[in-house]
């Protein structure tokens, strides 16, 4: 992908080794001028077309925004809004179409944003189609790897919990392999990596040990990613209380791998990390929700040709 300029932004697989480090040029480049609005968007539109909860993700797109200048619209509530009508995910988009400039969409639907995508001319960013992908948190989170542990080269990186339904664990195994990690892949058997993910690491050179075993793959691993289970994504709740609470890291956890180790999630938690290992050195978890706001404020600037 030569530039992001009217681009949209989709999957985890559409970015070159380049694109990524360019990208994180121009978010530490923002993270260095500080918090202060710019006028780099200025007289630009961004709408939030958020039809699943989110927390972290609409209000980092919203606040970086802000912060270069532009100005934001959403949807706000889905009852009070025509899509409680019955008005379709296209239609909607070309609605909102007409009166942004760019739409950040988060969806239920695997394959959603790539639909609305094709159905506007205004570019989209996928922040979360059901269990597919969530591009924009694997750039932040690949940011805030290189924070902590100084490189992304030849990583060994455990990504642990809800490995099927896990959009986030999607899009970051794509990313990581371009940088040649070692990848483990920790979850219930029910959980497992999609089958296409984990065959196209393999088939370009990638190295995915497959295991149930957390303690195990974290001793030999640089970072642990954990996840939450996608209790949502279930057709069955009794499947979800059959693997719910799988994997915990908490101080007795941490102190059996006999080693310093950097904790990353994409949050929200919900018993998989414990509280009390929130003041441990490596947990990043918070710092990295923190990155959000100058990736993202990266990609709107280079989306609209400003970087
Ligand atoms: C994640 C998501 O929505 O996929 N959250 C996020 O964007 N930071 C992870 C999750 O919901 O478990």
């Amino acid at each position: 992908m030569a530039g992001l300029k009217g681009k949209d932004i989709l999957h985890g697989n559409q970015f070159s080794r380049k694109d990524i480090e360019g990208i994180m040029k121009v978010a530490s480049a923002f993270e260095k001028e500080g918090k202060g609005a710019l006028n780099v968007l200025k007289g630009k539109i961004l709408a939030t077309l958020f039809f699943e909860p989110s927390t972290r993700t609409r209000l980092s797109f919203e606040a970086a925004m802000q912060r270069l200048g532009g100005g934001v619209i959403s949807l706000g509530s889905l009852e009070s809004s025509s899509v409680a009508k019955g008005e379709s995910l296209t239609d909607t988009a070309q609605t909102v179409a007409q009166y942004a400039d760019v739409i950040v969409l988060r969806h239920p639907r695997q394959g959603s944003a790539k639909e609305a995508a094709d159905a506007v001319s205004v570019p989209v960013i996928n922040a979360g189609d059901g269990a597919g992908q969530h591009p924009t948190q694997a750039l932040l989170d690949m940011y805030t790897i290189r924070k902590e542990l100084g490189s992304l080269k030849n990583l060994k990186v455990c990504l642990a919990g809800d490995l099927k339904y896990g959009r986030t664990v999607h899009a970051l195994a794509e990313v990581l392999s371009l940088f040649g990690a070692r990848l483990y892949f920790v979850s219930p058997s029910m959980l497992r990596m999609p089958e296409e993910i984990t065959a196209g690491l393999r088939s370009r050179g990638i190295e995915v040990t497959e295991t149930e075993d957390l303690l195990q793959a974290a001793s030999l691993s640089d970072l642990i990613y954990m996840t939450r289970i996608q209790k949502e994504r279930f057709s069955d709740q009794g499947e979800y209380e059959r693997v719910k609470g799988s994997y915990v890291i908490n101080n007795r956890f941490l102190s059996q791998l006999k080693k310093e180790i950097t904790l990353m999630h994409p949050l929200p938690r919900v018993d998989e990390i414990h509280p009390e290992v929130d003041g441990y050195a490596g947990s990043a978890y918070f710092r990295q929700m923190r990155n959000g706001v100058f990736i993202r404020m990266a990609l709107l600037a280079m989306i609209f040709g400003k970087r």
